[in-house]
């Protein structure tokens, strides 16, 4: 099914996402690259909605036809770092490599900077292994700023990071 880019929208969850929300938090091709617990059951799907998504400060559904495919996570981080935010992504394992998650990314970031005005840097913290999501922030216009080695903490191991940066001024 291919899809057309520009009817990819973002938008806040609702609990009536539940469903649709299993298709990627209850696929482990797609969590195992996430610190999220691949789910089971439609009620662990509300549960997260509720206490998760709903009340997430920058949590946006990426949808088509207003189903959610996937999501993007911006973590603004506090305190003296309150210049700058971590984001998070992805999507159905279906929809993958038709640039979906490069155009919901290059439509969120205009509105990060919007919605945290004080924001200077949004960064991207990739599995060195996960190509797909390095190649994402580059389509993206994110810039690749090093390795981190031995950084991460993922499902029991410890694993080296790539990291990414976009700035207000980019
Ligand atoms: C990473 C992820 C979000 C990518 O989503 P997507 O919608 O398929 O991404 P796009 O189609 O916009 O772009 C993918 C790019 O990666 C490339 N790619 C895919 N697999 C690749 C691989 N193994 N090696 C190199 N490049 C690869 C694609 O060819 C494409 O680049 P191109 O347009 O230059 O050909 C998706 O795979 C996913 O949800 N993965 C699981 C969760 C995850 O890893 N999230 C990121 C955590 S940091």
């Amino acid at each position: 099914m291919e899809i057309n880019l520009s009817s990819i929208t973002l938008r806040p969850f609702r609990l009536s996402d539940a469903e649709d929300l299993m298709s990627y938090a209850g696929d482990e091709q797609v969590t195992r690259n996430l610190r999220w617990k691949t789910m089971t059951t439609k009620d662990e799907a509300v549960t997260f909605l509720k206490d998760v998504c709903i009340p997430h400060p920058w949590r946006r559904s990426i949808c088509i036809e207003d189903r959610s495919i996937g999501f993007i996570s911006v973590f603004p981080w506090s305190g003296d770092d309150s210049h700058k935010a971590d984001i998070g992504y992805a999507i159905a394992p279906k929809y993958w490599g038709q640039g979906i998650t490069t155009e919901a990314i290059k439509t969120a970031v205009p509105q990060v900077f919007k919605d945290f005005p004080h924001l200077l840097r949004l960064q991207a913290f990739a599995y060195s292994e996960n190509k797909a999501s390095q190649r994402v922030l580059e389509k993206a216009g994110f810039q690749r700023e090093g390795l981190l080695r031995k950084y991460g903490y993922i499902k029991g191991e410890i694993i080296d990071l790539v990291v990414y940066s976009f700035l207000s001024t980019d």
